[in-house]
């Protein structure tokens, strides 16, 4: 029986490679599953683990306040070494675009442990944008022996790099899997009784290269707009770094219907996403939930590597200046048929059963390299 290993360290890694190991796991006798967190999140990563009932084999348990890639990189580096010894599993799995993923596939690489990439062949082809995860998943890409792509477009970004057609396949997000269980139709809290009377605004930022003024300049954009709606209350859960908390703070700690609040229990998030009137983000994950949720999305990034939620209709990019972001909200806010253009349930991202297929594929041996 071969042994897997999943590696992963933040909370949207989490969010998807959760139902993979809750898969594989339930198929004890097809593989060996192992779970590996860098810990590259501490509280936002354990919020996952709890809410799926995932407990890790190994925490590498490198997060620092303010951490930087350098130290992201050197930790999860030097700290996936010794378990990758102790564990010689067969194949490493690691997902998306993070510097976890980017220093554990390396890591396999070094030792010649094959490895999949979950979440594989996402691209806006520029290196400062998202930053660094454009790099992340390049890499990625460029050393790992199988790709899991989500959509036919990623599968298409990765053929035009003239990797191996037959070690592609396209099986979904597994993202949708995680939404297809965390979604219930009896769900309340107090947040959605206090803005029961009013138009929900979900908001999220955390970006890297939005650190600084492009950020500012989206808060100060969706205070001016919610000042002049006063039939809209919004719900936005900071992000963990102190950098994203204090800007938070600082442009929008006193206004009374928009609530800064901890980041959420992905069952909530989830569940607020399912109810509220629209998103204001320039999360990557949240780009693949909502369509299929029927949710407008305003991208506040200059790049994003969804294009299929552009397709859809649902999500539109509109950069991190304060007067375009101020532009599109207001319109969304002021304009129903611009609304019912973009409020319509639609999903790019597959049926939610994308851990079956992987798993699926991995069980048959279907890898060329796997020696199956
Ligand atoms: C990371 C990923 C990014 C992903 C994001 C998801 C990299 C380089 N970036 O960015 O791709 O979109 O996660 O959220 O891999 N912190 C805590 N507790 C936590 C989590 C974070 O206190 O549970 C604070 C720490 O001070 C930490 C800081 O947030 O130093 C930043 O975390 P980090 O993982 O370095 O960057 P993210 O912006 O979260
Ligand atoms: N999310 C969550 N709680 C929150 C905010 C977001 O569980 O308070 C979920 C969201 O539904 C999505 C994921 O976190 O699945 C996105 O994570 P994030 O925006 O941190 O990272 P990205 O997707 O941009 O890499």
């Amino acid at each position: 029986m071969k042994k897997i290993m999943l590696v992963f360290g933040t909370r949207p890694e989490a969010i998807k490679m959760c139902p993979l190991v809750k898969v594989m796991r339930e198929r004890a006798c097809d593989f060996q599953t192992v779970v590996c967190v860098t810990g590259q999140h501490r509280e936002m990563l354990h919020q996952v683990l709890e809410a799926f009932e995932v407990v890790p084999d190994h925490d590498l348990h490198i997060m620092r306040t303010g951490q930087t890639l350098f130290d992201i990189t050197c930790d999860v580096l030097v700290g996936i070494k010794g378990v990758l010894e102790a564990e010689r599993p067969d194949v490493v799995l690691v997902h998306g675009d993070t510097t976890s993923s980017f220093a554990s596939a390396l890591a396999a690489f070094y030792m010649q442990i094959p490895t999949g990439h979950v979440e594989a062949g996402l691209r806006t082809r520029n290196l400062l944008s998202p930053w660094p995860e454009e790099f992340n998943r390049q890499c990625v890409d460029l050393i790992c022996d199988w790709y899991f792509a989500p959509t036919r477009i990623s599968r298409q970004n990765l053929i035009d790099e003239a990797k191996p057609e037959d070690q592609i396949w396209v099986t979904g997000n597994t993202g949708i899997d995680a939404l297809r269980t965390t979604v219930r139709n009896e769900y309340s809290s107090p947040e959605l009784e206090w803005a029961s009377d009013s138009r929900l605004i979900l908001i999220t930022a955390h970006r890297r290269e939005n650190l600084g003024m492009p950020m500012l300049q989206m808060f100060r954009a969706i205070r001016r707009v919610m000042e002049e709606h006063p039939d809209v209350k919004a719900l936005y859960p900071i992000h963990m770094n102190p950098l994203v908390r204090d800007a938070a703070h600082a442009e929008l700690g006193d206004f009374d219907r928009l609530r800064l609040v901890e980041p959420m229990d992905v069952i909530d998030f989830h569940n607020y996403l399912a109810r509220c009137h629209l998103v204001l983000t320039d999360s990557g994950g949240i780009q693949e939930e909502a369509p299929g949720l029927g949710k407008p999305v305003l991208v506040m990034r200059d790049t994003t590597e969804r294009p299929e939620g552009i397709a859809a209709g649902t999500l539109r990019l509109v950069g991190t200046r304060e007067q375009t972001i101020y532009d599109a909200f207001s319109e969304l806010l002021d304009d129903e048929s611009a609304y019912q253009r973009m409020s319509h349930a639609s999903n790019p991202y597959g049926d939610g059963h994308a851990s079956e297929r992987i798993a699926d594929i991995l069980a048959k041996g279907s890898c060329a390299a796997f020696g199956l």
